[in-house]
């Protein structure tokens, strides 16, 4: 187990640099490849370990995905029914995207599927995901929540369908908005004898459906709901090739070092910016980040862009409603910024943070606290004092295994009166691998200790 030591800045940090492609997309990207015919090319394949659990698992499915280890894949699509019953359970890590995900997947097959995952995914909810897909006839059987009554989590056993049967229509409307949700019944819905009719509260990102209908699947979008028929043939999906989008989520966390270290400028390229998940940028408005967005044309109907952020005195304000759903993996490191920003900051409607990799409010609560900032822990938030005098206090912190509470607290580091000591930081690698290098190319000051 890594733990990290951060020095706190003692210049500007300068640069430009290229983040780890988005981790979204990159599922997506594995599995609608996975499902097309012929030979798809992704290109800029970041290794992140969600990620590569999503290979794995595609693999143990029995597609054959050629990496030359330098961020190309080859996948050779097998059509949408050319999945073959696994050989042993499929782990999926940390990742619920990738259990989430393939639930809509493997519901449609005519074998047994187990998906298992590590301890943080062995707590999280996965009603959300087996209800509906029950609905359309899907069989999926998990344990019993240990703290979530009437909730399972896993292991999943999903599946088999009876021979020659096939999921239904399905019309339904997300209690709480959520993409992985939303694209297990889209995927699932590939696979049915009728419509998938889906509508959220408030619009997730969209980027199944902006990948399925690049690929020759027609559906159709109005507001937060979305309509997909079921394609008339196996072969349907389009083969492709993507250059990966950076990851906004992963931009995050040098844009805000840059916000915090004075004198500093950072830029980072090849960024998406799907406007479903742009939330962060208008956070940054928000608390007086000053952050130019130049965009950088589009991929698959993504839109990129290279985003930079030049240090500025900032200001508390208000997270909350759609512009927080909209930046929902982006509060931990927005509440960075809330820490050095004059006054409060008040963030709302996030009370889904709380089922993510921790319990996200009441990890950042407690780092906060760590650095001596004051904080407010609400059902569904967290109300930050701004402290904008004197540096933070340095602080021995732990990850609680969440990659984004491990990178938070290492930006923290940044601004403290010492050195920061986070342990338990092997779970960076989740998301972004080259986290420290990245860093350390601005010109920060980290070590990594066993
Ligand atoms: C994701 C959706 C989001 C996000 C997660 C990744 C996805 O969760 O928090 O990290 O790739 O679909 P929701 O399903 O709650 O929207």
């Amino acid at each position: 187990m890594t733990r990290l030591r951060v020095f706190p800045a003692t210049r500007p940090l300068k640069g430009r640099v290229e983040v780890p492609s988005d981790k979204s997309i990159s599922h997506r990207a594995l599995i609608m490849s996975a499902l097309a015919s012929g030979r798809s090319r992704l290109q800029r394949f970041s290794y992140g370990e969600d990620n590569v659990k999503t290979l794995g698992a595609l693999r143990a499915l029995g597609v054959p995905i050629e990496d030359s280890g330098s961020g190309v894949l080859l996948v050779d699509g097998v059509g949408l029914d050319g999945f073959h019953e696994p050989s042993c359970d499929i782990d999926c890590g940390n990742s619920g995207t990738t259990m989430r995900l393939l639930c809509g997947v493997l519901s449609a097959q005519t074998f047994h599927t187990r998906m298992v995952g590590d301890d943080s995914l062995s707590g999280r909810p996965m009603k959300r995901v087996a209800e509906p897909l029950g609905l359309r006839g899907a069989l999926i059987r998990g344990q019993h929540h240990p703290t979530k009554a009437g909730d399972i989590t896993a292991p999943l056993d999903v599946g088999p369908l009876s021979p020659g049967k096939r999921l239904t229509e399905l019309e339904y409307h997300l209690p709480i908005a959520s993409a992985q949700v939303k694209s297990a019944l889209l995927l699932s819905g590939l696979f049915a004898s009728g419509p998938t009719v889906i509508s959220e509260p408030l619009l997730s990102r969209d980027h199944t459906e902006r990948m399925l209908l690049s690929i020759g699947v027609p559906l159709v979008t109005a507001g937060t709901s979305v309509r997909l028929d079921p394609p008339s043939h196996p072969k349907a999906l389009h083969a492709f090739d993507i250059e990966l989008p950076g990851d906004l989520s992963a931009a995050a966390f040098p844009l805000v070092a840059a916000a915090l270290v004075e004198g500093s400028a950072v830029t980072t390229i090849n960024t998406g910016t799907n406007p479903s998940r742009t939330g962060l940028v208008d956070a940054f408005k928000a608390l007086g980040v000053m952050c130019i967005v130049a965009p950088r044309g589009s991929v698959l109907n993504e839109p990129l862009a290279e985003l930079m952020v030049k240090y500025q005195a900032l200001r508390g304000g208000l997270v909350a409603g759609e512009m927080a759903t909209r930046a929902i993996d982006e509060i931990p490191i927005l509440c960075a910024l809330a820490a050095r920003a004059s006054g409060v900051t008040e963030i709302t409607d996030v009370a889904e943070l709380r089922v993510k990799e921790s319990d996200r409010l009441a990890t950042m609560a407690t780092v906060l606290r760590s650095f001596g900032v004051e904080c407010e822990e609400r059902p569904d938030g967290l109300r930050i004092e701004g402290r904008t005098d004197r540096p933070l206090q340095a602080a021995h912190v732990e990850s609680h295994g969440d990659h984004r509470i491990a990178m938070t607290a290492a930006i923290l580091g940044l601004v403290a009166d010492g050195p920061t000591i986070i342990d338990d930081t092997d779970c960076i690698a989740t998301s972004f691998p080259r986290f420290v290098e990245t860093l350390r190319e601005l010109g920060a000051q980290l070590e990594v200790e066993s």
